[in-house]
């Protein structure tokens, strides 16, 4: 039977939902994608459950019109200042005769795993095997079967506040739609836009949203650091509407048909018509002051990510390079040369054709779709299971991060 996969990016500038097909060979299919402009999201922080509520409805409503089908669990992402991810082992012994390893056990050292203190609002979401070793012989995914009298377990844990997660359940809830489970949004983007081999030499993914900048350093395939910055491309809009005295809309508008990160690459400075909003006048300028205010900022977003990775020593010794993505930067041409200038090191961005990705707005709810795919698909080919035949499925799933996550967010509400 096919999974259907929902994921929903609840963003500072819009609500993008995704559906897909997982079929029984393990291809995803995109069935249909819904986006929302919403305002009621600030600095990544849902500020207003309403506005938000109705921009999920009316995502909803467009699913439905496109597939006729109705979204209700998904998968949703939440970015950097709201999770913490955290390395952690746990080993149980394999006590029976035959020694053979059974779900069980896996099921023991995922639980021992999970077992760590943590304050009263703090709740695990995710736990991702890095490895199972079998008596000393590590690599190990799928354990179940193999022979041994010790199994250990390499994991990532994932942990969030509790109140963080409310208001995107009530939101949600409002609007028909329960939460599956909560992605930490590095790891499926970084899943889809790094190659295995920059995570493992070690790739700064700095992703700039209309509100957030999502920080997220990998190192020995492994999340380092993950954290977010309160600026995005809607600081650049903001300051083209001050510095100008133009109204947000316009000031978009133009950092839309200007958008250059660097004076230096103008290469016609031609005069453009404004409308000067408070005096309700027309003003002519020049293309450079347009420009120069959008150099400022980008310097500041990637002058602050800079000074986030060194606060955490990351830049020392660091041999890798910077991976741009995100609507805030993605659009503004330069901004490659911009990061270089700041950091010294090789810097690219993100080809969303390349990904087969409609635009970088989509990037987020398309990373999450993915990942989940691949978690399902881990799940389902054994990850600790007796087997992969279909009939077992549901046995397997049931240690799975999936449903245990599920019945957590289910059971608040
Ligand atoms: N053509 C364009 N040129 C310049 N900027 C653009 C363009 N299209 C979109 N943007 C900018 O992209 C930003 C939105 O990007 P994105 O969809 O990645 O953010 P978000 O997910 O809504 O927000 P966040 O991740 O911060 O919560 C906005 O600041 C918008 O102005
Ligand atoms: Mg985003």
């Amino acid at each position: 039977m096919d999974d259907i996969i929902s994921c929903i990016d609840i963003g500072t500038t819009k609500v993008c939902a995704i559906v897909a097909k997982l079929d029984e060979n393990g291809n995803v299919e995109i069935l249909g994608r819904a986006t929302e402009p919403c305002s009621g999201v600030k600095k990544g922080v849902i500020v207003d459950i309403d506005s938000v509520s109705n921009a999920l409805k009316s995502c909803a409503q467009k699913i439905r019109a496109l597939l006729n089908i109705d979204i209700e669990n998904v998968y949703v992402n939440v970015m950097g200042s709201h999770v913490d991810v955290f390395f952690n082992k746990a080993a149980v012994d394999i006590l029976r005769p035959d020694r053979q390893i059974t779900s069980e056990d896996v099921e023991r050292t995922l639980k021992k795993v999970e077992d760590v203190k943590l304050p009263d609002n703090v709740q695990i979401i995710d736990v991702i095997p890095r490895q199972y070793i079998v008596d000393g012989c590590d690599e190990i995914v799928d354990p179940v079967g193999m022979a041994g009298v010790k199994l250990e377990l390499e994991a990532d844990v994932v942990v969030g506040k509790i109140t963080t997660f409310n208001n995107i359940i009530k939101s949600l809830d409002n609007a028909n739609i329960k939460v599956n489970g909560f992605i930490a949004e590095a790891l499926a983007v970084g899943d889809l836009v790094l190659s295995p081999e920059e995570k493992d030499i070690g790739a700064i993914l700095i992703d700039v949203g209309g509100g957030v900048t999502n920080i997220s350093v990998f190192k020995n395939k492994c999340l380092a650091l993950y954290d977010s910055i309160p600026v995005g491309g809607d600081h650049i809009t903001n300051d083209i509407s001050i510095g100008l005295k133009v109204s947000l809309n316009d000031a978009e508008k133009l950092k839309r048909d200007y958008g250059l990160a660097l004076t230096s690459l103008i290469d016609n400075d031609h005069d453009i018509t404004i409308n000067e909003f408070s005096e309700n006048t027309k003003r002519t300028i020049k293309v450079s002051e347009v420009v120069e205010i959008i150099e400022a900022r980008v310097q500041e977003i990637f002058s602050l990510c800079k000074e986030r990775l060194e606060q955490e020593g990351i830049l020392n010794g660091f041999n890798g390079g910077i991976v741009l993505a995100g609507g805030g930067i993605s659009y503004i041409d330069g901004s490659v040369q911009s990061a270089k200038e700041i950091f010294g090191l090789p810097v690219r961005i993100v080809s969303y054709k390349a990904l087969e990705i409609k635009n970088a707005e989509h990037v987020t709810a398309m990373a999450t779709v993915k990942y989940v795919a691949n978690r399902i698909k881990s799940e389902a080919k054994g990850g600790g299971t007796k087997n992969n035949k279909p009939g077992k499925q549901k046995q397997k799933k049931e240690y799975g991060f999936l449903k245990k996550i599920a019945s957590f967010f289910h059971g608040l509400f």
